[in-house]
């Protein structure tokens, strides 16, 4: 099976790229090099001993992507590529929304006119907003309290109109928690460019040199230690979970909506504790306020995808530390030319 994997080289794509690999699916991936770089694709090739097909391009640019899905014989697409940062969403909702919604539309709208009718797309947990309880399960309300998050969200449901109205399509919904770890091989892993959004690219940076503290936003929410809770999911059990997607449901029609989580909450505090042992590396930290918009405690009832797709997050909390702490201090500085 040819794949087409869009923002195949980011954090998520890239790894699940080498999944495919391992799984006898062949990826062909189409980026735009926006947050990241082609020296993944020889990482790949490392690990995998195969080298995927690169193809660079920007999925609002149809004409290119109806060339690639013809000729590459495409017989379904996994959608990463888009813009992820929540508060870059906010100072820039356009372009979030150009990339995001409109990326999405002028991708299905090249699919349609090719005639390959399978769909996996990178949704959130963030579509949950501010759940009323955990676990959350796929029938929770879905809500969104910033442009990133409504993106997703605008996302979704036009992908369900579009499903509605063609059921002889497949379209897979995946709503990831929090994507966290590194290939075991210390190739590959997250290399945000900038100051990192996300908890833990900068409890790494931290430990290996790069900053200095880690400003811990909160200790006063309603949880077991004061701060927040989340559902921190191994990079390699998130991909597995596409091959899965792929393999179960990617040929039959319908909407199919997972949630990608381990069902475990995880405090702040508990990750910068776990990180430390990871490393052998202290990771001073300072109390600062909340984070505007940061929900207490969020974490997934995975129980569908395990009975549907036959899929579970195996790796364990201390994979997931030892291995981001193996890519970090393999790379200190990231991929060779970010
Ligand atoms: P990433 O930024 O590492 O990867 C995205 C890739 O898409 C990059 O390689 C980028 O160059 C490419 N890209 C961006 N815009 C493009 C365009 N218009 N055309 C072609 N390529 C483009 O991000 P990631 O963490 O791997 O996330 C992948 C997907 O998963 C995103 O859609 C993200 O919103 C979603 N997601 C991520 C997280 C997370 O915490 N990392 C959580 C939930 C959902
Ligand atoms: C985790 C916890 C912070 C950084 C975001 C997006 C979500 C999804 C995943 C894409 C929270 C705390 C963090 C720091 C801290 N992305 N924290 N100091 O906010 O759960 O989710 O990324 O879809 O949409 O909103 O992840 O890693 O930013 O934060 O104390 O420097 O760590 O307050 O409790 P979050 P995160």
């Amino acid at each position: 099976m040819n794949v087409l994997v869009t923002g195949g080289l980011g954090y998520i794509g890239s790894h699940t790229c080498i999944q495919m690999l391992e799984a006898g699916i062949k990826p062909v991936i189409f980026d735009n090099l926006y947050n990241s770089n082609e020296s993944v694709l020889g990482r790949i090739e490392m690990v995998t001993g195969a080298s995927p097909i690169f193809v660079k391009g920007d999925v609002r640019d149809k004409e290119k992507l109806i060339k690639v899905l013809k000729e590459q014989s495409i017989s379904a697409v996994v959608h990463f590529a888009g813009l992820k940062a929540v508060g870059e969403s906010v100072e820039k909702p356009l372009e979030y929304y150009d990339n995001n919604v409109n990326g999405t539309l002028v991708l299905v709208d090249a699919m349609r006119e090719v005639g390959v009718k399978s769909l996996v797309f990178s949704s959130s947990a963030t579509v949950y907003g501010d759940p009323a309880s955990v676990p959350i399960t796929e029938e929770f309300p879905t809500s969104a309290t910033n442009p990133y998050g409504r993106s997703k969200l605008m996302v979704e449901e036009c992908l369900t109109d579009f499903q509605k109205a063609n059921s002889e399509w497949s379209i897979t919904l995946l709503r990831y928690f929090n994507p966290v770890g590194a290939h075991p091989s210390g190739q590959l892993g997250e290399d945000p460019s900038g100051i990192p959004n996300n908890l833990m690219p900068f409890v790494s940076q931290v430990a290996v040199g790069r900053r200095e503290y880690l400003s811990v936003f909160g200790d006063d929410y309603p949880t077991k230690d004061g701060t927040g809770v989340r559902d921190y999911i191994h990079v390699m059990d998130l991909s597995d979970g596409h091959v899965c997607a792929l393999n179960k449901v990617g040929q039959t029609s319908g909407l199919h909506i997972y949630n990608l989580g381990t069902g475990n909450g995880y405090s702040v505090l508990e990750m910068v504790s776990a990180f430390e042992k990871a490393s052998g590396k202290k990771v001073p930290y300072k109390i600062a306020p909340r984070r505007p918009g940061d929900i207490a405690e969020c974490w997934a009832d995975p129980s569908k995808a395990q009975r549907e797709l036959n899929w579970k997050a195996e790796r364990t909390l201390q994979q997931m530390t030892t291995d981001t702490w193996y890519w970090q201090s393999n790379n200190p500085n990231g991929y060779p030319d970010h």
